[in-house]
């Protein structure tokens, strides 16, 4: 999708359909549900309010988060048509919703078959940079779908995108914006697009292929490793899960290091990249499994962010680690009750065989220290426990350092991505104590995306650490307004802010 910044006046443009968000103005004061609603267009073009003003006196256009309502041949216009789109209150506005603006206007407008349109931004409190990097983030993961392999699939897509910003703000530092928006919403895209992939054609290696293609493209240096140097660097733990699988493991290792980065910081972002979990020996009930083809969203979010970052180009060193494998019930799959010796050294007892993501995190994270890494961000799909707990809303969010985890909620707020902190008090440790070994890798039914952070805990010493529990929203179940279901690209876009502001400290 191509993107173009204009300051014209919204009347003059020529264009398929003129985008307008409306907001809810009215102040609803002591929560009065009943006041009526007053929309106002987020245009001072008169010619625009004009063409609109029979729908808004109608009472038909309420502003209404989401509300579309679409005029053809609007007079006084050189649009062909005016689509309004409602923004809810004008108070509780933020780059979150303007996100769904432009991606709902995208999925409506493709969905009859244009192919351009242009979208006025509206005035925000974060600032016109904001709003256009947001509308350029959301029209790019509306512009998703994954319907791949149907035969009668429609390319309908939106090819060109025109921003329409106040011609006052700095011209410059828009275009920047905009650039800025379309590396955050093309990584993101790139993500998905892997996820996507069932597990015939998104193998360990393939996974490994492609983030070496993505490298190459963006100049980031790519190592990727087989099940000889997997053994070599004595991963056990990693390597548990692999071994039961005939598709060899790859671990992939993405650096990008700018050279003028200061060498005291090194970022260590490490995903899951199970391509396919079947639990293995511990296998899991058919209904649904068809769903695990989605267990490498968090390596898929970690090589999509890498992406974005060597394309934001933040003044730090960071190092993205994949431990990708199948988890497969075999012969020479790994047994319950099995104990393994991860890279650290610490031994493992496997209680379940499908608690597997967290043994090849250990070694990644283990390996990410090795490396240099300072800091560490872990992304996987390690939990039904945490899906029980937040639901498909929030992700979990589990951090063994209070002051890195207040700089990564900021880039949550950025990034609109919603997550949830959970705890990982020592309390909890008790629960992972093995009679035979030094930890079990099941704790039994409670607490369970808890117990799962605490296993992770045990191989960041005191590293500054971070894990991200993606299970319930690294997939979206049904189709919303704004985004296709299938997969999010979730954390792609927080990482790529973190980042950024890490940089900056
Ligand atoms: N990949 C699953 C977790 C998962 C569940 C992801 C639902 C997405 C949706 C993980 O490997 C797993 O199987 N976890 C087990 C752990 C248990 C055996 C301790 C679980 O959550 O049941
Ligand atoms: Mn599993
Ligand atoms: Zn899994």
């Amino acid at each position: 999708m191509n993107t173009i910044l204009t300051t014209a006046s919204p009347s003059q443009i020529e264009t398929e359909c003129l985008v307008v968000p409306v907001f809810d103005t009215a102040e609803n004061s002591n929560g009065d549900k009943s006041a009526k609603p007053e929309p106002r267009l987020q245009t001072g073009d008169k010619a625009v309010i004009a063409a609109a003003a029979d729908l808004i006196t109608s009472g038909e256009v309420t502003g209404k988060m989401l509300e579309t309502t679409l005029l053809h041949k609007p007079a006084g216009l050189k649009a062909k048509r005016l689509l309004l789109i409602g923004g809810g209150k004008a108070k509780a506005f933020s780059s979150l919703e303007l996100r769904k603006l432009a991606g709902t206007a995208v999925r409506n407008l493709k969905g009859k078959d244009l192919k351009s349109f242009a979208f006025v931004a509206p005035n925000m409190r974060s600032g016109a940079d904001d709003a256009v990097k947001s509308i350029v983030e959301g029209a790019f993961v509306g512009n998703f779908e994954p319907d791949y392999y149907k035969s009668d699939r429609k390319e309908q897509k939106i090819e060109d995108l025109v921003i329409v910003a106040p011609p006052k703000a700095d011209q410059r530092s828009l275009k920047t914006a905009m650039e800025q928006g379309r590396i955050i919403g093309e990584a993101q895209n790139f993500t998905r697009d892997l996820v996507n992939e069932p597990s015939n054609r998104m193998t360990p290696t393939i996974l490994a292929d492609r983030a070496k293609a993505m490298c190459d493209e963006v100049g980031l240096e790519c190592e990727i490793y087989g099940p000889d140097k997997i053994k070599e660097l004595k991963m056990g733990a990693f390597w548990s899960v692999a071994q039961g699988s005939d598709e060899e493991p790859r671990l992939i290792v993405m650096r990008y290091e700018p050279a003028r980065a200061p060498k005291k910081h090194v970022l260590g972002l490490v995903g899951k990249g199970v391509t396919f979990d079947t639990g293995g020996i511990s296998i899991k009930p058919a209904d649904g499994m068809e769903k695990m083809k989605y267990d490498m969203a968090g390596g898929a979010g970690m090589i999509g962010a890498m992406r974005a970052i060597a394309q934001l180009k933040p003044n730090v060193r960071v190092i993205g680690i994949v431990c990708a494998t199948e988890n497969m019930p075999s012969g020479k799959a790994q047994k319950p009750g099995d104990v393994q010796i991860a890279m650290s050294g610490k031994s493992i007892e496997i209680i379940n065989t499908d608690a597997e993501g967290r043994l090849v995190l250990a070694d990644g994270l283990h390996y990410a220290k090795e490396l240099g890494c300072t800091h560490l961000i872990d992304a996987a799909t390690l939990t039904g426990a945490c899906v029980v707990a937040l639901g498909m809303v929030n992700a979990g969010v589990f951090a063994n350092d209070d002051n890195f985890y207040k700089g990564f909620s900021k880039s949550l707020q950025k990034s609109g991505e919603k997550m949830w902190r959970l705890p990982v008090d020592d309390e909890y440790r008790e629960m992972i104590k093995s009679g035979i070994a030094d930890i079990v890798n099941s704790a039994g039914r409670w607490g369970g995306a808890v117990t799962a952070a605490m296993f992770l805990k045990e191989f960041v010493g005191n590293t500054p650490w971070i894990h991200l529990d993606i299970a319930g929203v690294a997939w979206i179940e049904d189709n919303k307004p704004w985004i296709a279901k299938g997969p999010s690209g979730v954390p792609v876009r927080s990482l790529a802010e973190f980042a950024r502001d890490f940089a900056a400290q």
